[in-house]
């Protein structure tokens, strides 16, 4: 009779798939045979992608693994969660665990006040050959299914921190310090171990990156300099807040920078291949000064004053993908910026978007109607531009003037409403022509209508598009 092991490989990993981790982990110790067998896939599944977090503890385990001959080569996605220790007043189960949170809470302040984070991400980093992305999240990932539907892909250490408090970490909410610390300590961190990964991605779902993350004051820019110019990914969910920066010179005209910052960082990332970036749903006059600074044609080097409110555009040449999500806009900034990129674009996503012709948030004018389709005018000036040459176009979620925009099957009356429009080659020749065809307006029935003025995903965290890079996780 056959038994574990003596089936092939392909069955028993087939089989121990079915454990939940400290079953697997039970399984590998039986035997050496065992062991020895799973041990590839094992290392695979549990050591590619790892998420960790700014405790000592935590970046103490980041370094063995980095030290690791085997798992060192595996790991090539990593993730710093940003769990704290919540400040407020807690309720805790006794007072050994009332010691062990408030001695780590302490403990992590003193580990981000001295620097020592830093320090221990670089050694990390410096040991790691196969790193292809780093990352920032502030949610654990529910997807992973090997320890049951509840079970979620926390941060190495959450769960000790867990189990002798009885208390679970939180993350930071804090976009003005705790979080573009981290996007900064993190790039220093890369750089400062000679580390350039393709990728980066930062993913929030509580809050936004605030520009002051991008900045890169002189003495930051010898160290994260050579990572930006190898960087090919940006990937930056959920919103990426565009704060202007508003001066008037000379008592004068007011001059306005949306994204001062981002704008300065994009210029040390000629290599971008694949840009995605969510703006602030209601910032609309920031959001078009941004993108209108992002459509323009770069200059040459030196026709511009070195020191400028407006830093020079950026070429971006080599972009084939561009993801641009949640913000409302008017209809040319969007084609603007499609058309900067358009000879080198491949495949483009418009997600949550929102068009008005008006300068002015829809949720705070009340449009007239009948009013024409916007979106259908987006389309048939995308199908016009001739050197654009998509393999693949996503659009989904869309709305104009605070009202939802649809698709639906040309000439039947009764065919459904859908959100979503995905289409890649080979079906891309029809494709704008049918766009056109088949984008509908919920116009309201009658003139603002309170119900269909609402706006959905307004606070912007029930974001789901991004997801889609979680469907891989692992622990
Ligand atoms: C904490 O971990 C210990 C040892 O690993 C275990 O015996 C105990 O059940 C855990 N406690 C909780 C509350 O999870
Ligand atoms: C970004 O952070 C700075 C402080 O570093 C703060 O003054 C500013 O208000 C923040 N921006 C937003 C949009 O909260
Ligand atoms: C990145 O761009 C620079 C020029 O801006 C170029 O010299 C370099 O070779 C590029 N690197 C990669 C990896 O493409
Ligand atoms: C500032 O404004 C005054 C009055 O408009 C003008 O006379 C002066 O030349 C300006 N100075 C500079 C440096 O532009």
């Amino acid at each position: 009779m056959a038994s574990l092991l003596t089936i092939p490989l392909e069955l028993l990993i087939a089989v121990s798939s079915f454990l939940s981790t400290p079953d697997l982990g039970a399984l590998r110790l039986t035997c050496k045979q065992v062991e020895k067998s799973l041990y590839e896939w094992f290392s695979k599944e549990f050591f590619t992608k790892k998420q960790f977090m700014l405790t000592e503890e935590s970046l103490r385990v980041f370094i063995d693994i980095s030290k690791h001959v085997s798992f060192s080569k595996k790991l090539t996605h990593v993730i710093i969660a940003t769990n704290v220790y919540d400040d407020l007043p807690v309720h805790l189960r006794d007072s050994d665990a009332a010691a062990r949170w408030v001695t780590g809470r302490r403990d992590q302040k003193t580990l981000l006040s001295t620097g020592v984070d830093l320090e221990m991400l670089t050694e990390a980093f410096q040991n790691l050959e196969n790193i292809q992305t780093v990352g920032i999240r502030d949610f654990n990932n529910h997807k992973r299914i090997r320890d049951g539907p509840s079970a979620s892909w926390s941060s190495w250490g959450a769960t000790t921190v867990h189990n002798e408090t009885g208390n679970r970490l939180g993350f930071s909410r804090d976009q003005n310090i705790f979080v573009p610390r981290l996007f900064q300590i993190l790039l220093r961190a890369v750089g400062k171990a000679k580390q350039a990964p393709p990728e980066v991605e930062v993913l929030l779902r509580h809050g936004f990156l605030n520009d002051t993350a991008f900045h890169l004051p002189n003495f930051l820019q010898p160290t994260v300099k050579a990572v930006l110019q190898n960087l090919k990914k940006l990937i930056l969910t959920n919103a990426v807040s565009v704060e202007s920066v508003a001066v008037y010179i000379n008592g004068s005209s007011e001059v306005r920078c949306a994204g001062y910052f981002l704008r300065q960082f994009l210029g040390h990332t000629p290599n971008l291949t694949h840009l995605r970036f969510n703006l602030p749903r209601h910032e609309v006059s920031e959001n078009t000064n941004f993108l209108q600074w992002l459509s323009k044609p770069a200059v040459s080097q030196g026709t511009l004053p070195t020191a400028s409110l407006e830093p020079a555009p950026v070429t971006l040449a080599y972009l084939t993908s561009l993801e641009l999500g949640q913000f409302h806009t008017k209809p040319d900034t969007i084609l603007d910026v499609v058309a900067k990129f358009s000879t080198t674009l491949q495949e483009l996503s418009l997600w949550k978007l929102s068009l008005s012709e008006s300068d002015v948030s829809p949720l705070t004018h009340s449009p007239l109607y009948p009013k024409s389709n916007l979106w259908i005018k987006v389309f048939a000036k995308l199908a016009g531009m001739q050197q654009l040459q998509l393999n693949h176009l996503k659009v989904g979620q869309l709305q104009q003037d605070g009202l939802h925009v649809n698709f639906k099957a040309a000439g039947r009356d009764d065919a459904p409403l859908e959100t979503v429009r995905d289409y890649t080659r080979p079906k891309m020749d029809s494709f704008l022509k049918e766009l056109i065809d088949e984008t509908v307006v919920k116009w309201p029935e009658h003139v603002s209508s309170d119900e269909d003025m609402e706006d959905d995903g307004e606070d912007g965290e029930e974001v789901d598009e991004d997801d889609d890079d979680d469907e891989n996780d692992e622990e």
